[in-house]
């Protein structure tokens, strides 16, 4: 009445016919009618997840609760929040009515509701309360800040803080290393590595270590390996067939970029493997290989921008031409190179759900370094990702089916 005009017609004011899926849909019709709701399993690692969520208004909902929950360290919600949008990750169509979650997992109780609110409402009164919490502000605040995590923001908050510029403004604080660094290449860091930057990454980063190690595998991880477009960091793997040499071969490296003047900061930590016994029963457990979580200078004309202005470089001396970005860096053992891998694809989920999958189906232990078959008392040797699956008894699921 106000606009003077009728509302758009959305979805939520339409009556629906009665027919299996929405008319809506973008998926082929043979995937969408080939969809069977109560084949979808509790298990990540047995749903196919894309990036292509119908569900995000759903998902996006569910993670702000999530995340909420975690900065209360109220560990249970927080899981069945994050399970529930995993689940609406891999449906081939947009849940328009509550008729749609029949048979589908992990959507009981307290979700339900927001999902019904969500499809009446059309948006979650829950998550937008979240949204305008103080603590919840502050603790995203605290938490984009490299170095710092739940145990800082959780003391910060407690100390009076809301802003970021509060903390930096006590003089008195003990910062780490880290959180330096954190501070320091901020606006950098929170704006993201691109596609481009991370391929730009990904050359220095094989120029360097096959300076060292000829025959080397330099594989990228994370989610840029799931196809996304846009990540925190560039994670990579490196491995190489040669004898143990791969010890080195960080060390070398790391010294190779400091005197090229390229690493703006760096934690190196040394392998634990020898310390290493049965796969980890912890779901979210760290791994024992060596590692090196960095932030990298990379210097924009070494990324396609497609851009043609490289005229007049030189003039332009004051202007910061290169950009901080988040590196991870993580050497395997041959032998391990395909546990490696699939532990550091993702996503955490997925990861979590892998776990979860082959201890209580399989009787099986899995980490980033193998897998223990608990029945017949053997580890499972394994030189590819594929071979994992088929020893869990998993249908194979490519890198990009994995953004659960
Ligand atoms: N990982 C791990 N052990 C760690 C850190 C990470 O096994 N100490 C694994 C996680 O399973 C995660 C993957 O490595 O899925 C990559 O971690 P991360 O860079 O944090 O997440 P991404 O999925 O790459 O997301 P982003 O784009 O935000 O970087
Ligand atoms: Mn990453
Ligand atoms: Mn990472």
């Amino acid at each position: 009445m106000e606009a003077g005009k009728p509302v758009d017609s959305e979805k939520k004011h339409r009556l629906m016919v009665q027919q299996a899926y929405p008319a809506t849909l973008d998926t082929p019709e043979s995937e969408a009618s080939s969809f069977v709701a109560g084949t979808v399993s509790q298990y990540a690692c047995q749903r196919r997840t894309t990036l292509n969520n119908c569900n995000k208004k759903f998902t996006d909902a569910f993670e702000i609760l999530a995340e909420n929950y975690e900065f209360r360290e109220n560990e249970v919600p927080c899981l069945a929040f994050m399970r529930a949008a995993s689940v609406l990750k891999c449906l081939p169509f947009t849940i328009v009515r509550m008729g749609d979650l029949e048979g589908l997992p992990c959507l009981g109780g307290e979700i339900r509701n927001v999902i019904e609110e969500i499809t009446e409402e059309g948006e979650s009164s829950r998550a937008k309360d979240v949204l305008t919490d103080e603590r919840y502000q502050s603790f995203k605040l605290f938490i984009s800040v490299f170095g710092v995590g739940l145990k800082t923001s959780e003391k910060w908050y407690r100390m009076g803080f809301r802003i970021l510029e509060e903390v930096k403004a006590d003089k008195t604080l003990k910062l780490s290393r880290m959180q330096k660094a954190g501070f320091l290449y901020y606006e950098d860091l929170v704006s993201g590595v691109s596609k481009a930057e991370a391929d730009a990454v990904s050359l220095i980063v094989k120029d360097a270590v096959r300076t060292f190690l000829p025959d080397a595998l330099v594989t990228i991880t994370g989610g840029f390996r799931r196809g996304k477009k846009i990540g925190h960091d560039v994670d990579f793997l490196i491995t190489s067939p040669g004898l143990r040499q791969e010890e080195e071969v960080l060390h070398k490296v790391i010294d190779l970029w400091k005197k090229q003047g390229l690493l703006l900061y760096y934690d190196l930590v040394e392998s634990t493997l020898e310390q290493a016994k049965l796969p980890s029963r912890k779901v979210d457990a760290f791994d024992h290989f060596q590692k090196c979580f960095a932030i990298l200078k990379l210097h924009q004309q070494r990324v396609d921008t497609r851009s043609c202005d490289t005229s007049k470089e030189s003039d332009k001396a004051e202007v910061k031409d290169w950009k901080a970005i988040r590196v991870d860096l993580v050497v395997s053992p041959f032998e391990q190179y395909a546990y490696a891998l699939l532990g550091w694809t993702g996503s955490r989920q997925f990861e979590r759900d892998l776990r979860r999958y082959a201890t209580h189906e399989r009787k099986m232990m899995l980490d980033n370094h193998a897998l223990y078959d608990k029945t017949k008392r053997i580890f499972l040797k394994a030189k590819s990702e594929e071979e994992i699956f088929a020893h869990l008894g998993l249908d194979y699921l490519e890198p990009w089916e994995r953004n659960a």
